[in-house]
C-alpha cells in the first residue's frame, strides 16, 4: 500500500529537496588507510545481515499495543483525557504514539543513508569513503525494516517531526565536512540509540525486540566511526572552531528534548498544542525517558573534545552532566552482545522444536510398527 494512504496527518510534498553545498572530493591515495578505520571498514563488511532472512516477521504484533506499553508511560496518564477513555481509545492512542515514534525512527535512518553517502562524497581520505560507504547500506537496511514493521505490522505512519527535519536541513546544508557528522553521527543517532536501548531493554514483544537489537548491532559501528573521526579532527581545530562546533551542539541537544516528544500525536487526537506540551511536560516517566536519551550523546560530545564551559553548563541545566562519565565503550560492547545472545537464544528455541519433532515423527512412527506387527 503507498505509503501516502497510510499517514496519519497531512504530510506536505511527497519530495523534500536540501540543496547541497561543499565539495566532493576523490583521492588518488589508494594504499595509505589508518588500520583502525580499515579494521572498522572490515568488520562493517562481515557484519552485514538481511533484515528479510534474519528477522522473523511471521510473529504476530497487536498495532494497538505493539510495545507492550505501560499505561504510566503514556503521556496522558492521569489526566482528565486519560480517565474519559475508553479501552479501545487508549488502544488507539497506544498504535499513534508507536506509529510516531517509529516513524521518527524510519525517517532518521533515510536521514542517516543520506548523511553516510554525503561523507562518502566529501571526507577526503579514502579509508573513511570505504567504511562510510559500508554504513549507507547498513543505514539502507535499518530503513528498510522501519519501513516494513510500520506497512506491515501498525499499518500507519507519521510524517517526520518539524524539528527533526530541521536538525537534518542543518545538517546536510553545512558546507563543513565535519557536519554530517556532528549532526547525525553523534546528535541525531545518539538520540536515537539510547531511545532504541530503553524500548530494546523494556519491550516483552519478540518481533520489535529482534528489530531494534540487530539495528544496535550496527549502530556500534557507526558511533565508533564517528568518534575517531571527529577526535582526530577537533585536536586541529582552533578555539573559535570548536565554541561554533559547541554551539550547534548546545542548541541541537535542547530542541530534542524540547520539541521531539510526539505532541503532535495529541493533537491529533483533539487535545490543545498548551495542553499537550504541558502533559508531555509534566510526566514524570517522559521526564526519567529524556534524560535517558542522553546517555549516549554526553560521553561521546565530551570524547570527541567538545567540553567547553557553555557546553558543560547547558549540560548541568539539563540534569546529564554526569552521564559524560558512562563508559561508551562498554555501552557499544553490550549492544553487540545482545544481539549475538538473542541469535543464540533463538537458534537454540528453534534446534529444540528441531529435535521435538523428530522425537515425534520416530515416535509415531514407531508406534505404527508396533501397531502392524500385532
Ligand atoms: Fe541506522
Ligand atoms: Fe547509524
Amino acid at each position: 500500500m503507498p505509503t501516502y494512504d497510510l499517514y496519519a496527518k497531512d504530510s506536505g510534498d511527497p519530495l523534500w529537496q536540501v540543496p547541497a553545498t561543499g565539495a566532493a572530493r576523490f583521492s588518488w591515495e589508494y594504499d595509505d588507510g589508518r588500520d583502525r578505520l580499515l579494521a572498522l571498514y572490515q568488520k562493517g563488511k562481515d557484519k552485514q545481515w538481511d533484515g528479510q532472512k534474519r528477522i522473523d516477521w511471521e510473529l504476530e504484533v497487536d498495532p494497538y499495543d505493539p510495545l507492550g506499553t505501560p499505561d504510566e508511560s503514556m503521556s496522558l496518564y492521569g489526566t482528565k483525557y486519560w480517565a474519559k477513555m475508553t479501552d479501545k481509545e487508549k488502544g488507539e492512542l497506544r498504535k499513534h504514539y508507536a506509529s510516531w515514534q517509529f516513524s521518527q525512527f524510519l525517517h532518521g535512518e533515510q536521514g542517516a543513508m543520506i548523511c553516510a553517502a554525503r561523507i562518502v562524497e566529501s571526507v577526503p581520505d579514502l579509508d573513511a569513503k570505504f567504511y562510510s560507504a559500508t554504513q549507507t547500506m547498513d543505514e539502507a537496511r535499518h530503513a528498510e525494516i522501519y519501513g516494513r514493521f510500520l506497512h506491515e505490522k501498525i499499518g500507519m505512519l507519521y510524517p517526520i517531526n518539524d524539528n527533526l527535519q530541521s536538525l537534518l536541513g542543518d545538517t546536510l546544508r553545512d558546507s563543513r565536512w565535519d557536519m554530517p557528522y556532528l549532526g547525525m553521527q553523534v546528535l541525531i543517532e545518539g538520540l536515537a540509540l539510547a531511545a532504541f536501548g530503553m524500548i530494546r531493554d523494556t519491550t516483552d514483544k519478540p518481533l520489535p525486540k529482534q528489530i531494534l537489537a540487530y539495528v544496535m548491532q550496527d549502530e556500534a559501528r557507526h558511533v565508533a566511526f564517528g568518534r575517531m573521526a571527529l577526535r582526530d579532527y577537533y585536536k586541529q581545530l582552533t578555539d573559535a572552531e570548536l565554541r561554533e562546533r559547541e554551539e550547534f551542539v548546545i542548541e541541537g541537544c535542547y530542541l530534542m528534548r524540547d520539541r521531539l516528544r510526539g505532541v503532535e500525536v495529541l493533537e491529533n487526537f483533539g487535545i490543545p498544542t498548551a495542553e499537550a506540551e504541558e502533559y508531555s511536560e509534566q510526566s514524570e516517566f517522559l521526564a526519567l525517558f529524556r534524560q535517558l536519551l542522553f546517555s549516549r550523546i554526553v560521553p561521546c560530545v565530551k570524547d570527541i573534545g567538545l567540553w567547553g564551559k557553555r557546553l558543560q553548563q547547558a549540560y548541568v541545566d539539563m540534569g546529564v552532566f554526569e552521564m559524560g562519565d558512562s563508559n561508551l565503550d562498554l555501552l557499544m560492547a553490550q549492544d553487540e552482545e545482545i544481539a549475538e545472545q538473542l541469535d543464540a537464544e533463538r537458534f537454540a528455541a528453534e534446534e529444540q522444536e528441531r529435535v521435538a519433532e523428530v522425537t515425534e515423527a520416530i515416535e509415531a512412527g514407531a508406534g505404527e510398527s508396533q501397531a502392524g506387527e500385532g
